[in-house]
């Protein structure tokens, strides 16, 4: 690898049930079973880089519970580096309240805790004494915005690669879009963020093409049907693979982990994607947000 890989986002305690459906607004239903797990699109993504072979540094913040301590652990049992996550005291650790109906669609609630209490003056000194010329920052937009915003222009100018994964969405101020390489988003968010429609691989090829202008280049996640990639190249398609979907949480957060860790490893932007269609694949087709185990790009 040429430099070291920094994620930045939340680790949260994840509480499945699994549905039918999903409720309605007033309504109360039977699910079926429950599971818990180590979640949090910052640490899903983590934990699927390393799996993909990145040496993983996680910024994060947790509570001072049990559940803190615990996750961590897990964290680095899985090979990610927790030693600049903050312990925040008095405040619980993030928690996620899943459905999964199923077709295996989820539909989350998060309860940020420790996550929303991070400084965005630390976080960005925390990043700025990580990074180096040659390392990947990736991020997405759980964490309070300020804070990653900051990281991202204080990583870009120390000349690291910044990689944006615009989920949840929240509007990202023009400059920030600018320095990434790529951004990353779903068609919802794709849509949004071009107010234009994304509904097909031919809209996602013209959303992807237009976006391009206000960032070094963009992916537009499209689930079961791949990406498609824009630079200063034309956008391309990359299909999906078509794999029987059991729980599809954490699939666009395994997607931007292994995308990451070949684009540290030194893949070109094409090659990184392939990755990331892989490790999403993978995670689809077990209950859970990362990539198995075993899994090796
Ligand atoms: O992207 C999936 C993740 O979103 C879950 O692990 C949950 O914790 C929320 O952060
Ligand atoms: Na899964």
């Amino acid at each position: 690898t040429r430099g070291p890989l920094i994620v930045l986002g939340t680790v949260n305690r994840d509480h499945v049930v699994f549905v039918d459906l999903h409720p309605l607004p007033g309504q109360t239903i039977l699910g079926h079973s429950y599971e818990t797990g180590t979640g949090g699109k910052g640490s899903n993504q983590a934990v699927s880089a390393a799996r993909a072979g990145a040496a993983v540094t996680f910024v994060s913040a947790v509570g001072d519970d049990s559940a803190g301590a615990e996750l961590l652990a897990d964290l680095a049992a899985k090979g990610v580096n927790v030693s600049h996550v903050t312990r925040v005291d008095g405040q619980p650790s993030g928690v996620a309240l899943i459905t999964v109906s199923a077709d295996g669609e989820n539909s989350i609630i998060v309860a940020p805790g420790a996550s929303a209490s991070l400084d965005p003056a630390l976080v960005s000194g925390t990043v700025a004494d990580l990074v180096e010329p040659g390392s990947v920052l990736l991020t997405q937009l759980e964490l309070p915005l300020p804070v990653v915003e900051r990281a991202c222009l204080v990583a870009h100018e120390r000349g690291a690669r910044v990689v944006l994964n615009l989920s949840p969405m929240q509007p990202v101020a023009e400059a920030v879009l600018a320095a990434c390489d790529p951004l990353i988003v779903n068609a919802g968010e794709a849509a949004t963020l071009a107010e234009s429609r994304c509904e097909s691989v031919q809209d996602a090829h013209d959303v992807a093409q237009a976006l391009a202008a206000r960032c070094r280049s963009v992916v537009v996640t499209l689930g079961g049907d791949g990406a498609v990639v824009a630079d200063g190249a034309p956008a391309r398609h990359f299909p999906g693979e078509t794999v029987p979907v059991v729980d599809t949480t954490g699939a666009g957060d395994s997607f931007a982990g292994a995308l990451a860790a070949a684009l540290v490893a030194g893949a070109g932007l094409d090659d990184a994607v392939r990755s990331g269609i892989q490790a999403s694949a993978l995670t689809v087709q077990h209950v859970g947000a990362q990539p198995p185990e075993d899994w090796r790009p």
